[in-house]
């Protein structure tokens, strides 16, 4: 055989029809727990000016530093044109969108929700993609406690929803206010004076562009250093642990559990008050499921008026695990009810009306209209798993009949043409059809006749 010529790159893949089945399930949670709690869906473009991201995620994070993936220009010539980058999250994008369309003048907290593709340019490992897939939660323009709790809560119900709630742990702290991180990065950096020799290179430059990350790194070295340290929690002003406590009451409340966990600083760096994450319980904060949290600074950083917001990312890539894992079986909607086997011209002719008129009633439908032998296309109706096969031969047409064939009970019986669609929609049950009907806001169908 020869050698593929073409695959896809790396870090990304398909989403084939078996993994559909399950990213549909999951985008049909998200969509009804989102639609219950009166968030509307925005599709922010796929590419976006680099400096959004920079602005909004920060300049010194991972993802801006190391995993932005670059959008060439159209030309060099085409001055006009700015510096693109995919989106690496939602977040930034729709706080842009948010001011470009003045969204301020709506009631607020305006709630909106967004299902797609996000890239990294990340060093591809098991869960970590360069195309991955997030479901994104966002509330913008009120800050409270009990805002952040409704948030949560829609997120638990998703996962909750999807069988997944009991391999999770949610993780949840609050990093204060700007001023309260400002404050404490200065002392984190007076601690490590004379110490910077004991630091990883990679963590000694943390500790010049972005010091918060030295609380979760991985490096052995760091991790004894950073025990000794003054803890964010010092450096936390009384206004935003009463805020917390609020929160973890109202958690409480919803019956939703938790783990405090004071080192849980998030890599992005809009965040201020509530950041939290849902981890793996059995692996814990690699191959975080989702995490999200208050960013009340980062409207009025991209040009708006101050204007406060709190939310949430999944990775659809990683909950797909996590319910194969559980095994949960999501529902295949895929199947083939019907296959059509013909022979003949004027067979054909009748079939591709049969089909037509199989599929207009919600029954799933493969017609095989080629040329091939009655016996080959009866295996391909089998390697299809059709439930049932219609045949019709030179003979029927003739006739004005039709086989009808049972492919698990390999039964098998000839009837009156007209008879046979009524019958298939008896076998399969009217209430297991694939209906689909357009409908407008009146609750009326739309006019087939209107293009
Ligand atoms: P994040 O923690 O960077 O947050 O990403 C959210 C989730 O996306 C992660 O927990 C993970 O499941 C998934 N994810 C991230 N990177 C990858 C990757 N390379 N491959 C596969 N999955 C990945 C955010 O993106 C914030 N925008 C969340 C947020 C919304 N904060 C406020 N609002």
């Amino acid at each position: 055989m020869s050698e593929l010529k073409y695959r896809s790159p790396k870090g990304v893949h398909d989403v084939l029809p078996a993994d559909h089945q399950y990213m549909t399930y999951i985008k049909k949670a998200v969509r009804h727990r989102a639609r219950q709690a009166g968030y509307k869906r925005i599709d922010p473009p796929i590419f976006e000016e680099r400096a959004l991201f920079e602005r909004g995620i920060g300049s010194h994070t991972d993802i801006v530093e190391k995993e932005l993936f670059n959008v060439g220009r159209k030309g060099a010539a085409d001055t006009a044109d700015k510096d693109y980058a995919l989106r690496p999250e939602f977040t930034a994008g729709i706080c842009r969108s948010y001011i470009e369309h003045g969204m301020q003048e709506l009631p607020q907290p305006v709630e909106l929700y967004a299902i797609g593709p996000c890239f990294r340019y990340d060093r591809p490992q098991k869960g970590r993609y360069r195309q991955f897939h997030q479901f994104d939660f966002e509330v913008i323009g009120l800050s409270d406690p009990s805002i952040d709790a409704q948030l949560i809560h829609v997120v638990w119900k998703v996962f909750d929803d999807l069988k997944i709630l009991r391999r999770l742990n949610l993780q949840i702290n609050n990093i204060g206010s700007s001023d309260d991180r400002k404050n404490y990065v200065q002392a984190l950096k007076d601690y490590f004076v004379g110490k910077e020799r004991n630091l990883p290179e990679k963590d000694r430059e943390r500790l010049q562009t972005n010091p918060l990350r030295l609380l979760d790194s991985k490096e052995e070295d760091t991790q004894i250093l950073i025990k000794m340290a003054p803890t964010l929690d010092q450096f936390i002003h009384p206004e935003s642990k009463k805020y917390h406590t609020a929160l973890l009451e109202y958690l409480d409340a919803l019956g939703i559990t938790y783990t405090q966990n004071t080192s849980l600083v998030r890599g992005l760096d809009y965040y201020n008050q509530t950041v939290f994450e849902f981890w793996d319980s059995s692996t814990g904060a690699q191959n975080a499921v989702g995490g999200g949290g208050r960013y009340d600074y980062l409207i009025e950083q991209l040009g708006g008026k101050a204007t406060p917001g709190v939310g949430f990312a999944g990775g659809m890539e990683r909950i797909l695990w996590h319910m194969q894992e559980a095994g949960v079986e999501a529902p295949n909607k895929d199947q083939v009810d019907v296959f059509v086997a013909q022979l003949g011209p004027e067979a054909k002719k009748k079939c591709l009306m049969l089909v037509s008129e199989l599929r207009d009633l919600g029954i799933h439908t493969v017609g095989a209209l080629g040329e091939a032998s009655l016996k080959s296309q009866m295996r391909l109706a089998d390697r299809f798993q059709a439930r049932y096969t219609l045949l019709l031969g030179q003979m029927e047409v003739k006739e004005d009949t039709i086989i009808l064939r049972d492919m698990a009970a390999g039964k098998q019986k000839q009837m009156p043409f007209s008879k046979v669609v009524p019958e298939i929609v008896k076998l399969l049950g009217a209430e297991h059809l694939d209906h689909y009907s357009l409908m407008d806001k009146f609750g009326k169908f739309s006019d087939p006749g209107e293009g």
